[in-house]
């Protein structure tokens, strides 16, 4: 790879893209921080902001907001791949996502341009609980969601950030599509558990149907357009993945890290610490 041109970081404040960031600023390699704040600014929103973001870039890591199982993801991930490349950055790593038609369509998309492409295609992230939307319920003590006994194998984004990473800077991986899971499908109130043995806390799962939870969501000020897409994930995405894969062990050469061993490490940094009583 060549080390004196950035990788370009979309997502770069995100849960993966932060950690992307890190671990090429530890190997000292340039990066660019993709993000509507960066120098120059990135904004999937506003075209204008892409080839400025891209001048210059020896690589690219695609993370796509708001979601790539969105409608609307393909025509725009697609149109950045091929800017990319006409900008001469061919390296291009995907973040995506299993079993999404959505995801596998801009995956297709971006395979179709001829970059050098590896997609790293994520089951549900484990972060979803300690830096996203599941993080509120556990630090109140009870996370209400629709989940019932569907299985997952949640990963972690400090695996997927391994990944990315290898694949960003070694080229064997190119035209490689990996798949991550952790080593263990389990229930979100079992997913719960683990949390609330980690933090010592008395943290509940609350089962609801999917109408009950999106009523309460938009009650509480959550984004109609959060609603609707959580909703299809709970209703369409979930359970839909119940196994494993080995795309951690095929990129890395070991092991994917167990929910427990995340629930410990995220425990101790103080994220689900219940939030202090105001008089
Ligand atoms: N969560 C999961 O379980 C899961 C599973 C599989 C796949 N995925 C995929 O992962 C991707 C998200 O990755 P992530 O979770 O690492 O990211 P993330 O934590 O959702 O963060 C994404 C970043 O997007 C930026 N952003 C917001 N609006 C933007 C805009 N208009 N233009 C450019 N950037 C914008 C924000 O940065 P700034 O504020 O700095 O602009 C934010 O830090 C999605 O495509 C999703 O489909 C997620």
């Amino acid at each position: 790879m060549n080390t004196h041109k950035p990788t370009l970081v979309l997502g770069g404040r995100g849960k993966t893209g932060r950690r992307v960031v890190a671990r090429l600023t530890a190997r000292g390699l340039p990066v660019r921080i993709g993000s509507r704040f960066g120098e120059p600014p990135f904004d999937w929103e506003d075209r204008s902001t892409w080839a400025p973001a891209l001048k210059g870039a020896g690589a690219v890591y695609i993370s796509y907001h708001p979601d790539i199982a969105i409608p609307g993801s393909v025509k725009k991930v697609r149109a950045f791949a091929d800017l990319a490349l006409e900008k001469g950055v061919r390296r291009q790593v995907l973040l995506s996502g299993r079993g999404e038609e959505e995801a596998q369509l801009a995956e297709q998309a971006v395979q179709e341009t001829g970059a050098d492409l590896t997609i790293v295609r994520c089951a549900w992230f484990m972060q979803n609980f300690s830096e996203d939307f599941m993080r509120e319920g556990i630090i109140d003590g009870e996370l209400v969601l629709p989940a019932g006994d569907e299985l997952e194998p949640f990963v972690d984004a400090d695996d997927i950030a391994d990944v990315a990473v290898a694949a960003l800077t070694d080229e064997r991986h190119i035209g490689e599509l990996y798949e991550l899971t952790s080593p263990r499908v389990m229930t979100f109130p079992a997913a719960v558990g683990e949390i609330a043995r980690a933090t010592g806390r008395d943290i509940r799962y609350a089962p609801v149907t999917l109408e009950e939870w999106a009523a309460g969501a938009a009650e509480s000020g959550v984004p109609a357009e959060i609603v609707e897409f959580l909703t299809y994930l709970f209703r369409d995405i979930l359970g839909n993945n119940p196994y494993l894969t080995d795309g951690v062990q095929r990129a890395l050469g070991r092991e994917p890290r167990d929910f427990s061993a995340y629930a410990r490490a995220t425990a101790a940094t103080g994220v689900w610490n219940s939030s202090p009583v105001t008089a």
